[in-house]
C-alpha cells in the first residue's frame, strides 16, 4: 500500500483538492438533513437560530454545491487514477523490456497479459476510490463528532464509537474472514487467460488428436473454480453489507435512547435529542464507503502485488550503456560453459567449455545433433543470456563490456523461428531498419529470394500477414526472416538454420547472396544441410568444440 501511495507523489496537489472537495460535499449532504431537523423544530414552535426561509435557501444551495463538489472530487480522483495507470503501464513495459528475453522465455504469456491489462486496470479502484475516500472519512468523522459532541460530550463519544465500528472494526473483521479470496481470484483469472491463449494457439493439434472434449473439460473446470471464488466473494460482500447496515441502525437507536435519557435528566434540550440523532443518521456515507472498500481492497492489493512483482524482478542480463562504441573486428568464444538451469528448473550443462574463433570476413559453419546447443551458442553471442563461465568476445572485448545497443547493431540474428507481427509485410521487414527505403527493402528481399513471391501477392509489400504469420508458409516466413537479417546490414550475421524449410532452388539463390554479401561480412551459419555447408569457409561441429578445443570438421 505504501508503495502504491508513493506513486501519487507528483499529483499531491490534485489529491488534496479531491479530499477538500469531497469533505465539503459530504458535509453539505449531511447538513441538508440536519437543516431539515432544524426546520421541523421551527415548525414545532421551538426557538431556532435560523428562520424557515433561510433554512430552505441554505438547503437548496447545499444541494447544488453538493453536486458541483462531488463532480469536482470525482474528476480529480479519476484524473489522478488514469494518469497513474498510464505511468504504471509505462513502468511495466520498461520492466518487461529489461527482463527480455531470458526471464520471459517460458513464462506464462496469458498471465502476463492479464497483469498488463486487468490487474493494472484494477488499480483504478485504489487511486480513484480508496485514498481520498479514506482521508475524507477521517476528517469528516472528526468534524461530525465535534458537532454532535457540542450538544453533549457523551453523544459525541457515542458517534465516534459508531464511526469507528462501521468504518474500521467491521472491515478489519471482514478482511480477516475473507482470507485470500482476492489473491486467489486474481491468480486463477491469470491462469485462465493463459490456458485460453494456449488452447487457441494449439487449436489444430487439439482438433487433429481429438482432444477437444478434454480441453473443454479443463477449461470448464477452471471457469467453474473462478466463478466459485467469485461467488464466495460476492456472498461475503452481501453479508458484509447486511452486517454494516444492521450495525448502523443499532447505533442510530442507541443515539436516540441516549439523547432521550439525557433529555429526561435535563442534560440536553429537545434540539439536543433531534439534531444529534438526525445528524448521525445522515452521516454514515463516508465510513460506509470506507467499509465497502474492505472486500474490494483485497482484490486491488492482489493486483498491485502482481504488478509490483514484475517491477521488482531483476533481469538475468543487465543492459550495458556508457561504454566506448566499438566496430566489429571478429569474435570468439573461450571455454564457454552454460546451462539454462540457473534460470529455469533443472537442465544440466548445454555447453561445456566450448571455444570457437570467428575471424572477420569468413563464413563459419556450425553443425551438430539436434539439441546439442547450436541455437544456444548463437544466443550467447547475442548476449540474450550471460555465460556461466568462460567468455564471449567481440573485437577482443568481452561482450559484457559492450553497449547493448552497439552489440545489437553489430549483429544480425536470424532465429530458428521467424516471428511475424500482425502487420503488413513491409512493416514486418522494416523492424530490422526503421528508416529503410523501399529500394533497400526490395534488394534485401531479392537476396533472400522472396521478392518475386511478395510481388505475386495482390497487395505486394502491403499485404497483411495474419497473426503470428499464420497466412504464410514456413519457407516464406523463413525467407522474410532472412530478408530482415540482410536489411539490418550488420557486419556479423548469425543465421540459425536459415534454409531448413527451403527447396534447393531458393536455397541456391540465398547461398549465392550470402557469398555475394560476404564482402566485409562475417557469417555464422547453423545448418543440417550438407548443401548449405558447402559455402562455409570453416565448419565446426558443436560437440567437438567442447573441451577438446577447436576441431575442424572439414573445409569444403
Ligand atoms: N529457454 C530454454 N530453457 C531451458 N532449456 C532450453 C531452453 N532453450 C533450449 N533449451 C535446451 O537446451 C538444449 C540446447 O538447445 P538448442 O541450443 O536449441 O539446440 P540446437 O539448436 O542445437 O538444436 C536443448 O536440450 C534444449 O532443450
Ligand atoms: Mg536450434
Amino acid at each position: 500500500m505504501a508503495r502504491l501511495i508513493g506513486l501519487v507523489k507528483p499529483l499531491t496537489g490534485f489529491m488534496v483538492l479531491a479530499v477538500v472537495m469531497g469533505l465539503a460535499g459530504h458535509l453539505c449532504a449531511s447538513f441538508i438533513t440536519i437543516l431539515g431537523g432544524y426546520a421541523a423544530l421551527g415548525l414545532l414552535g421551538f426557538d431556532t437560530a435560523l428562520n424557515l426561509k433561510a433554512i430552505f435557501a441554505c438547503a437548496l444551495s447545499f444541494a447544488v454545491l453538493r453536486a458541483v463538489l462531488r463532480y469536482g472530487e470525482q474528476s480529480c480522483n479519476h484524473f489522478i487514477a488514469f494518469k497513474l495507470l498510464a505511468l504504471i503501464r509505462d513502468k511495466v513495459f520498461h520492466g518487461l523490456r529489461k527482463l527480455c528475453p531470458a526471464k520471459l522465455e517460458g513464462r506464462d504469456k496469458g498471465d502476463l497479459i492479464s497483469v498488463i491489462t486487468s490487474d493494472i486496470e484494477l488499480l483504478e479502484v485504489f487511486y480513484a476510490h480508496t485514498i481520498s475516500p479514506t482521508a475524507i472519512a477521517l476528517l469528516y468523522t472528526a468534524i461530525m463528532c465535534l458537532f454532535i459532541g457540542s450538544f453533549h460530550p457523551g453523544l459525541g463519544i457515542l458517534a465516534f464509537a459508531a464511526y469507528l465500528t462501521v468504518g474500521i472494526i467491521i472491515p478489519l473483521i471482514i478482511l480477516g474472514l475473507s482470507g485470500k479470496d482476492g489473491m486467489e481470484f486474481r491468480t486463477e483469472s491469470g491462469e485462465l487467460s493463459g490456458f485460453v491463449l494456449d488452447s487457441l494457439r494449439g487449436l489444430s493439434e487439439t482438433i487433429q488428436y481429438g482432444r477437444g472434449g478434454e480441453r473443454l473439460k479443463q477449461m470448464n473446470e477452471k471457469t467453474d473454480a473462478l466463478s466459485e471464488t467469485e461467488k464466495r466473494m460476492k456472498r461475503n460482500a452481501g453479508r458484509n453489507m447486511a452486517v454494516t447496515n444492521t450495525v448502523i441502525l443499532v447505533f442510530d437507536l442507541c443515539m436516540l435512547f441516549l439523547s432521550a435519557a439525557l433529555y429526561q435528566k435535563d442534560k440536553v434540550d429537545f434540539t439536543g435529542v433531534l439534531i444529534p440523532t438526525v445528524a448521525l443518521f445522515s452521516s454514515f456515507g463516508p465510513v460506509v464507503a470506507l467499509a465497502n472498500l474492505g472486500s474490494t481492497l483485497q482484490n486491488t492489493f492482489a493486483a498491485g502485488n502482481r504488478v509490483l512483482d514484475i517491477l521488482d524482478e531483476t533481469p538475468m542480463v543487465q543492459e550495458v550503456t556508457g561504454k566506448e562504441e566499438i566496430i566489429f573486428q571478429g569474435a570468439c568464444a573461450e571455454n564457454v560453459s552454460f546451462s539454462y538451469g540457473a534460470c529455469h528448473d533443472g537442465g544440466g550443462a548445454v555447453l561445456d567449455r566450448v571455444s570457437l574463433e570467428i575471424p572477420k570476413g569468413k563464413i563459419i559453419g556450425l553443425v551438430g545433433k539436434s539439441g546439442s546447443g547450436k541455437s544456444t551458442l548463437l544466443k550467447l553471442f547475442m548476449r540474450f543470456w550471460d555465460v556461466g563461465s568462460g567468455k564471449v568476445e567481440i573485437s577482443g572485448r568481452s561482450i559484457n563490456e559492450v553497449n547493448t545497443s552497439n552489440l545489437r547493431d553489430m549483429e544480425g540474428f536470424m532465429t530458428q523461428e521467424t516471428h511475424l507481427f500482425h502487420d503488413s509485410i513491409r512493416n514486418n521487414l522494416r523492424i530490422a531498419k526503421l528508416d529503410a527505403t523501399d529500394a533497400e527493402i526490395e534488394s534485401a528481399c531479392q537476396k533472400a529470394s522472396v521478392h518475386d513471391f511478395i510481388m505475386s501477392l495482390p497487395q505486394g509489400y502491403d499485404t497483411p500477414v495474419g497473426e503470428l504469420g499464420d497466412t504464410l508458409s514456413g519457407g516464406e516466413r523463413q525467407r522474410i526472416g532472412l530478408a530482415r537479417a540482410f536489411l539490418h546490414n550488420a557486419p556479423l550475421l548469425l543465421l540459425d538454420e536459415p534454409t531448413s524449410n527451403l527447396d534447393s532452388l531458393n536455397e541456391a539463390v540465398i547461398l549465392k547472396s550470402l557469398r555475394g554479401e560476404q564482402e566485409g561480412k562475417t557469417v555464422v551459419l547453423v545448418s543440417h544441410r550438407q548443401s548449405t555447408m558447402r559455402i562455409a569457409d570453416i565448419v565446426y561441429s558443436v560437440e567437438s568444440l567442447s573441451q577438446t578445443g577447436r576441431q575442424l570438421l572439414f573445409t569444403p
